[in-house]
């Protein structure tokens, strides 16, 4: 049998891998990742018949395309996620959306729009359309999007096929476990209108973004942790300019804004919410 580890990984090379993951997607590979790295990239190295993390760098930097460029991030993200993880982030939304519903009541107001940024195989954005959906079934005559957006192009594409293995129900109630459809073969489907509301993209949050928003609320959950404090800071301060003044960042439990806590206000665990423009220019007086 093959060995998964066939390949050495030097010091050198593996600095050249961290800097160039550094520079593409912002994240941070401590030295704990090395074993990581050696398992993601040798099966890259083998399919492109090479000899070497060496020879490996050395192809991405002279005569790999985008779509090896791609290859090797995509190696390199971590994409755990599940359906309803942090749970307490959906009770939030759906009480925030019931109160925006109130409020909202001409054909023009009527309109919702949510980014999962860092949605990974889709569980997440999913998790909000079907709760949204089935909490307010009246939302099916609003103008409600949902944007779903990853670095890494081959979970976008898992995700926008809206099928997964039965055993991603396990663990949620049975009303839960309700609203999805069972697709035979062991699979499970997401239902036609939770699947419209959600567009998935490739974006790579250190890039500029393509959209102008503003929000409503934004689900950045587990992605900044891979990311260090400059750039942590960076980006929740980016996510404060096109959320809606009121709208709500979800963030993930074992993170927090740091330096970009500027334009937010902690209501919730790891839930802030945008500031008003007059709040901010009350504090900038
Ligand atoms: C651990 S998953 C989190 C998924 C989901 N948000 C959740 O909490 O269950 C982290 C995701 O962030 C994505 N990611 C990492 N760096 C990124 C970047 N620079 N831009 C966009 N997505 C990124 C990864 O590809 C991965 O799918």
């Amino acid at each position: 049998m093959m060995d998964p580890n066939e390949f050495a990984l030097g010091e050198r090379e593996f600095e050249r891998i961290r800097e160039r993951l550094y520079d593409v997607a912002g994240i941070s590979l401590s030295d704990a990742k090395r074993t990581l790295v050696i398992a993601r990239l040798s099966k890259v190295i083998r399919g492109l018949k090479l000899p070497s993390f060496d020879a490996y760098l050395e192809f991405l930097e002279t005569q790999g395309t985008a779509a090896d460029a791609q290859d090797f991030v995509n190696a390199l993200t971590t994409n755990l996620t599940r359906f309803w993880r942090e749970e307490h982030h959906f009770t939030h939304l759906l009480s925030y959306v019931g109160e925006l519903m109130k409020s909202r009541t001409s054909v023009s107001e009527k309109r919702l729009r949510i980014w999962s940024a860092g949605c990974s195989t889709g569980q997440e954005p999913y998790t909000i359309a079907l709760s949204l959906l089935n909490a307010y079934p009246d939302l099916k005559r609003w103008d409600f999007k949902i944007l779903a957006t990853d670095i890494d192009t081959s979970v976008i594409a898992k995700a926008a096929a809206g099928l997964y293995p039965e055993g991603e129900l396990n663990g949620l109630s049975p009303e839960r476990a309700r609203l999805f459809e069972r697709a035979g073969e062991g699979r499970i489907r997401i239902p036609q209108a939770a699947m419209q509301t959600v567009s998935f993209k490739p974006l790579n949050l250190m890039a500029p973004w393509p959209m102008k928003g503003p929000f409503d609320a934004i689900f950045c959950r587990n992605v900044a942790i891979y990311f260090d404090k400059a750039t942590q800071g960076e980006v929740f301060g980016r996510l404060g300019q096109i959320l809606a003044p009121g709208g709500f960042l979800y963030i993930g439990h074992s993170e927090n804004l740091g330096t970009g806590s500027a334009g937010f206000r902690l209501v919730g665990k790891t839930i802030y919410q945008a500031r008003s423009h007059a709040e901010r220019a009350r504090d900038a007086a």
